[in-house]
């Protein structure tokens, strides 16, 4: 079943056909980065006009590359939410009208799920498994007992790790979007140069950045008001975010996966980009006997096409609502 499958509910423009939901034959991506880099952030309706000048290019070039004709497609799929409504409607739309030319079905796709089926891409993951999803907009630990069924066991109470990666680029004046920015900075730091404090929640699955980022401003401006060279901080104040930011995530995944007596992990979302991340977890992982990691193909980490054809391909519940197939257990 080849699904021509439409993401458009942020700042990239995508657009991939999927073949059974694993299978890539091509995936499309035009991102917006750059435009909105010089505001700072996203702006939501520059977006959307973003989107409705690019996605019929996306889509054709998606079905080119493919080497598969409008004809030849099972389904057409589109994110219906969570994301920006401007933005979100541009695909949607544009789904729905390949729909009522070609009377294919239509399916509608929660873009968190899409996020969670990006593992099931290029790959052979089964559920059940826990996935950490860790975008920009979602920091939360879901256990998926099956292709139908996701439940939250644990999300941030403030900021999303990705927000807070972008928010503490902004702070040092590094620019957006921040995430690989300080990743790649982290690199040259060292990470126990500023010790930053990791919260403590009241529940022992949830997250909270917000104090975290708040610490790295103070300390900021507490070592410039001492007179330290702004290079001198840069590198080692990224790397000490990074490393309390990566020690909750991991210790909180795998305090999750022990209480559900789960060995299968998989981590999505943009902030999946993040090389602490992965190491971090492969390390934890490898002295584990008998459990299993996964984490989607760089590529597929940030919002793609892809996912959403995945998605809409294990999941049938998504085809009408789209959305609130969430519940917190
Ligand atoms: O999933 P995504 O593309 O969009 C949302 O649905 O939010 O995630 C974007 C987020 C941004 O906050 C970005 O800074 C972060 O993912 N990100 C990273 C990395 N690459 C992207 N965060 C940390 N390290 C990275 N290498
Ligand atoms: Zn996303």
């Amino acid at each position: 079943m080849k699904i021509l499958a439409i993401e458009t509910s942020c700042d990239e423009t995508a657009a991939a056909i999927v073949e059974d939901g694993r299978k890539v034959l091509s995936n499309v991506i035009s991102s917006q980065a750059d435009f909105h880099a010089r505001y700072g952030g996203v702006i939501p309706e520059m977006a959307a006009r973003q989107h409705l000048e690019t996605v019929n290019y996306v889509v054709q070039d998606a079905l080119s590359q493919a080497n598969v004709s409008l004809e030849e497609v099972d389904a057409v799929a589109a994110t219906l939410g969570p994301g920006l409504v401007g933005a979100l409607l541009v695909g949607a739309t544009a789904a729905k009208t390949l729909h009522l030319l070609t009377n294919k079905p239509f399916y509608g796709v929660n873009h968190l799920h899409a996020h969670v089926a990006s593992n099931y891409l290029d790959s052979t993951l089964e559920p059940p498994f826990l996935c950490l999803l860790v975008s920009g907009g979602h920091s939360q630990i879901l256990h998926i007992p099956d292709y139908q069924t996701i439940r939250i066991l644990g999300e941030t109470l403030d900021d999303a790790v990705g927000e807070a990666y972008d928010k503490v680029a902004r702070i040092l004046g590094l620019g957006y979007p921040g995430g690989p920015i300080i990743d790649k900075l982290a690199q040259q730091g060292n990470p126990k140069a500023y010790p930053l404090p990791q919260a403590k929640t009241a529940e022992p699955f949830d997250f909270s950045f917000s104090g975290l980022k708040t610490a790295v401003l103070r300390t900021y401006e507490r070592e410039l008001a001492a007179g330290i060279a702004t290079e001198a901080i840069l590198a080692d104040l990224a790397a000490s975010f990074q490393h309390a930011a990566v020690a909750a995530l991991v210790k909180k995944t795998l305090l999750a996966a022990e209480s559900l007596q789960l060995k299968t992990i998989a981590v999505a979302g943009g902030v999946a980009a993040n090389s602490a991340l992965r190491k971090q977890f492969e390390a934890e992982i490898s002295t584990r006997p008998g459990w299993r990691f996964f984490i989607p193909a760089l590529k597929y980490c940030t919002d793609n096409a892809a996912m959403v054809g995945a998605a809409a391909y294990f999941n049938p519940l998504t085809q009408d609502i789209g959305m609130e197939v969430f519940s917190r257990s």
